[in-house]
């Protein structure tokens, strides 16, 4: 049975700031309570023309380049995000468009700040499984634009950007090793955005009454939190027959600083196992993880043969664990620059879409 190694990573964040002193001018709060009550200190805000497709590609190309390989030799394209830019198409598909992963079978999946442990287990399962060689895992969010910046327990929390994985398959043992998903749908009112699905659909009334923004009972979350961390960190670590000593770094989904220093109690381990960038990203839902992890491998905090474990919570309510021996490229001398692929990756959607033009003109609209 192949092995799932994580071969590739690349993040993507927007340009423009938005500090806690930017934030103490738009509601009633201070750059102090920010800080001490969640450790962020600023966060990223896609300005237009900046979506979940155009972060999630970036990210995705840098991780192909990593890896060494071009967008076609992709067979499988997972996106994870809770700001999906429609209902459908999938932003999968649109991201699939933009890097010309030609021979990619693409999806999202919704699993909010969990997703994308979700999708890497996912990713994972199907190399496991023999079906797929090549795995592309995303994790894009652009929560800003579902937060109300009047609502100061909400806007001072979320930020957004994009991280990518690629997944590989071999014989050779390690990456992925073992994870747990959790879910428990009772709690799914503690953090929602009410309308705009299928239940509220978008109206005058639920945009009047704000249904469209985020909606959170920050109390009730901060103690699931808490309660499921440490618990689901140990449970990954026990799969894949290791102890919390054996782990070299554990790198934590980026809501709150103070909800990781519960789970460092709770699992007995040191700060500085675990990595923490909240402070300049504030919390990036689904892509958070992947760009920790990217920041842990460029400060050199995660290096090959380390054992680390992932772990996230969120709403739904999800959570989960991921733990993995870390790989690095199986081709590291191979140089590949993804994002090369990109005019081609325009000149293909195009070529794609005036065939459709020509075949309508050609053949006739009708079956
Ligand atoms: N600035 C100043 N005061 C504030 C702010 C703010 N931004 N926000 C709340 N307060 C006030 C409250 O109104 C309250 O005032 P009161 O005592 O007069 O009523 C006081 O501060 C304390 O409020 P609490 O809610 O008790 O503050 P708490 O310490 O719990 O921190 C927070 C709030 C930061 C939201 C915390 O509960 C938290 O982090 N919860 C988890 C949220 C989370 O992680 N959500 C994302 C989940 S992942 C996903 O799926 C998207």
């Amino acid at each position: 049975m192949p092995y799932a190694h994580i071969t590739g990573w690349g993040m993507a964040v927007p340009h423009k700031v938005l500090t806690n002193d930017d934030l103490s001018k738009m509601v009633e709060t201070t750059d102090e309570w920010i800080r001490e009550r969640t450790g962020i200190r600023e966060r990223r805000i896609a300005s237009d023309g900046e979506t979940v497709s155009t972060l999630g590609a970036e990210a995705a190309f840098k991780a192909l380049s990593v890896a060494g390989l071009l967008p076609s030799q992709v067979d499988l394209l997972i996106c994870s995000t809770s700001s999906p830019e429609h209902i459908f198409p999938a932003t999968a598909c649109l991201i699939q468009d933009k890097i010309g992963a030609a021979n990619a079978g693409a999806f999202d999946l919704l699993a909010a700040c969990s997703g994308f442990i979700y999708a890497l287990n996912m990713g994972a399962q199907s190399i496991r499984a023999g079906a797929s060689k090549t795995v592309l895992v995303i994790g894009t969010e652009t929560l800003s634009r579902f937060t109300n910046y009047q609502d100061r327990n909400t806007c001072v929390l979320f930020g957004d950007g994009a991280g990518a994985f690629v997944l590989q398959a071999s014989e050779k043992p390690g990456g992925v090793m073992g994870s747990v998903l959790h879910s428990d749908g009772s709690g799914g009112d503690f953090l929602s955005v009410p309308a705009s699905g299928s239940k509220l659909p978008a109206s005058e009334a639920t945009v009047r009454s704000g249904m469209h923004f985020i909606h959170m009972d920050g109390k009730e979350v901060f103690r699931f939190a808490t309660r499921v961390m440490a618990q689901a960190t140990l449970e990954a670590a026990e799969k894949s027959g290791w102890k919390t000593e054996d782990l070299t770094l554990i790198v934590p989904h980026q809501a709150n600083i103070r909800i990781i220093e519960a789970a460092a109690r709770g699992l007995k381990m040191p700060m500085e196992k675990f990595f923490v960038n909240l402070e300049r990203y504030g919390n990036t839902s689904t892509a958070s993880i992947p760009i920790a992890v990217v920041e842990a491998i460029q400060t050199g905090k995660l290096k090959p043969g380390d054992k680390v474990v992932f772990v996230g919570f969120g709403a739904g309510l999800t959570w989960g664990a991921l733990a993995a021996e870390w790989s690095g490229p199986i081709l590291p001398e191979r140089t590949i620059r993804a994002e090369w692929f990109r005019p081609f990756a325009r000149v293909r959607s195009l070529l794609r879409r005036l065939l459709r033009i020509l075949e309508g003109i050609l053949f006739g609209r009708e079956p």
